[in-house]
């Protein structure tokens, strides 16, 4: 039922404080306005502020990134991995010969930047923004299995951090395995660290320096190999991946 009298006013004066305003209507035009004008002012003073800080700070990929920053990076990439791909496990049993080969992959592919160890501690690791993390500690190994495979294969935006393997799940067994490998970084022995050193990549230039000190150790003063003959010292049956 209709209420009379609220009509009735609403008829005579042309006005309720019941109505609802439409954006149409002037005062309702008027509120979007103003809700935009404010969303604007408060861009421009984040912006601002923004900016300031970088005139201050400057860019450069040194610095450390601060503990907020850090947080929030964090919080935000734990939000992006979806639930079921939190809570997947290693489907990977593991072995002596899995824990080998993820430990060789690594070696290969990831310690340019996280060290044979897992600490960072490498010329682009520690010069990153932000910088490779130390991953025997809790922050990468408290991650779950999922969250970790979800960051190997996809890579993580804004950072140094690479997308790895094939997208397809098809391509998931190496990252398993690397997988495998993260979990033991805290226990790695020198042996096993001596072994990785001669899986790392090493650049034409660094194989000419290490043949040049070699031939002075051995008191031979033979030629060392001109770069564009090298090939770096991976073992024959390497697959290439990922
Ligand atoms: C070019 C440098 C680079 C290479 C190569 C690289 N990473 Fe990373 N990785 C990073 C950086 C930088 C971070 C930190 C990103 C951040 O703070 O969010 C990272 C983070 C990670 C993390 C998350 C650890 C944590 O605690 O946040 C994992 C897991 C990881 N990398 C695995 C790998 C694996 C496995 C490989 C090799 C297949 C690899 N990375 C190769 C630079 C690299």
């Amino acid at each position: 039922m209709p209420n009379h009298q609220v009509l009735g006013e609403t008829i005579l004066n042309g006005n309720s404080t019941n109505r609802p305003q439409s954006p149409r209507s002037p005062g309702g035009r008027w509120k979007y306005l103003r809700a935009f004008f404010i969303l604007l002012s408060a861009s421009a003073v984040v912006c601002g502020l923004f900016g300031a800080w970088i005139a201050v700070h400057g860019i450069s990929a040194r610095d450390q990134p601060t503990a907020a920053e850090e947080l929030m990076a964090l919080t935000l990439r734990h939000l992006a991995i979806p639930r079921d791909h939190r809570n997947m496990k290693n489907p990977i049993p593991l072995s002596p010969a899995i824990l080998a080969e993820g430990r060789m992959h690594w070696a290969d592919h990831c310690a340019s930047c996280h060290g044979n160890d897992g600490r960072g501690q490498t010329d682009i690791g520690r010069n990153l923004y932000p910088k490779a993390p130390d991953m025997t500690s809790g922050r990468t190994q408290n991650l779950s299995d999922g969250e970790l495979l979800a960051i190997i294969k996809n890579g993580i935006r804004l950072t140094g951090m690479p997308a790895w393997g094939d997208p397809s799940s098809q391509g998931d067994s190496q990252n398993w395995k690397l997988i495998h490998f993260i979990r033991h970084l805290p226990s790695t022995t020198q042996e096993e660290l001596d072994q990785m050193k001669a899986m790392n990549p090493v650049s034409p230039m660094e194989h000419m320096e290490e043949q040049e000190q070699d031939a002075f150790l051995s008191g031979s003063d033979a030629p060392v190999t001109p770069p564009s003959t090298i090939h770096q010292h991976h073992p024959p049956t390497k697959k290439e991946n990922p």
